[in-house]
């Protein structure tokens, strides 16, 4: 099987049903062998994941780079891939000198300036979504507009979207916007519920807009973490794996985000291969009403009111 594919809103691009972050990349042992990342994004490409999710900061603004070296290693994956990054987070780390604390910048200066680094360390000439990070409160809406629209008419992005936005945050850069943005990039998985309820999801689904989801198994608390909340939601995802198709809870858990009308994109963040093609499965395993509901309920630890 391979994973399959959707535009994540009309006037966007098309991407595979899940991507794959690349946040943890600079601990990959993969990662120091070019040629060795290239294999794992062939055979990821293999699988159907072929949108992969960085941003500028990863890795202490390490990891675009690292990806860019595999990129020049294998010069065919470029044109197989959708390439997603993203600005406006500032880290205090020795590759920013200038940095003194950690703060947003949603300048334009700093936004045009991260892009452009960004497609230098990715080695190439355009990324198919660029995506502002977090909400700064000090976002000028014009000034970030202004900077979105540069790049696009520039050709350095294909198309735009956000992170953490609320919808209001959302609202406001869309409203000096031409063209539309095409995600707001949010945290979400069975142990965080809080899109669903918060007018997030609901706004995605009024603008047609596909949010992309990270951290879609929390950061792998649900596999190891004790406590009650944790162990009763791992009982009934098991229990729910024997009900459907599913060969493990990450399954379950994945299949829990695909279930959602707003078609969200979750991205995988293992950096191992053979658990991302366990994973993968999870776009075949459709869950009823009842079963979604059932995690809903567990995650909660109340009862549907
Ligand atoms: N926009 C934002 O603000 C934002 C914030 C955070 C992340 N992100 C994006 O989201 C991506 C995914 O985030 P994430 O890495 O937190 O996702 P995640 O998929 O929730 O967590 C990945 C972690 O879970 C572990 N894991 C997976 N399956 C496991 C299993 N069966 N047993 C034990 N551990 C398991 C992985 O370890 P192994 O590698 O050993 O499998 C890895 O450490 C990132 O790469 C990044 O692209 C975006």
């Amino acid at each position: 099987m391979t994973v399959s594919r959707q535009k994540i809103h009309e006037d966007g691009p098309e991407f595979s049903r899940l991507a794959w972050g690349a946040w943890r990349l600079e601990s990959d042992p993969d990662a120091a062998d070019p040629a060795k990342l290239a294999d794992k994004l062939e055979a990821l490409i293999e699988l159907g994941i072929t949108t992969i999710d960085h941003a500028d900061i990863y890795g202490g603004y390490a990891c675009e780079a690292i990806f860019g070296a595999a990129l020049k290693a294998r010069p065919g994956l470029k044109s197989r891939i959708e390439l997603v990054t993203k600005a406006g987070v500032a880290l205090v780390k020795p590759a920013r000198p200038n940095h003194v604390v950690k703060h947003y910048n949603t300048s334009k200066a700093h936004l045009v300036a991260s892009c452009e680094r960004s497609l230098t360390n990715l080695g190439v000439d355009a990324v198919d979504l660029y995506l502002i990070h977090r909400p700064d409160p000090l976002m000028d809406a014009d000034e970030a507009a202004e900077a979105l629209t540069k790049l696009r008419d520039d050709g350095k992005i294909k198309s735009a979207g956000v992170s953490n936005f609320t919808p209001f945050q959302f609202d406001l850069l869309q409203s000096r916007l031409s063209f539309p943005l095409v995600t707001n990039q949010v945290e979400h998985s069975v142990l965080h519920l809080a899109p669903l309820h918060d007018g997030t999801f609901d706004h995605c689904q009024q603008h047609r807009v596909s949010p992309m989801v990270w951290s879609p198994l929390g950061r792998a608390a649900l596999f190891g973490e004790t406590g009650e909340r944790h162990e009763r939601l791992r009982k009934v995802l098991e229990e729910i794996a024997g009900q459907t198709d599913a060969a493990d809870i990450a399954q379950v858990a994945l299949a829990f985000i695909l279930r959602h009308p707003s078609r969200p994109v979750p991205v995988l963040g293992s950096g191992k291969f053979e658990r991302l093609q366990s994973m993968a499965r999870a776009d075949t395993i459709a869950l009823d009403r009842q079963q979604w509901f059932r995690i809903w309920e567990a995650s909660n630890g109340a009862p549907v009111p």
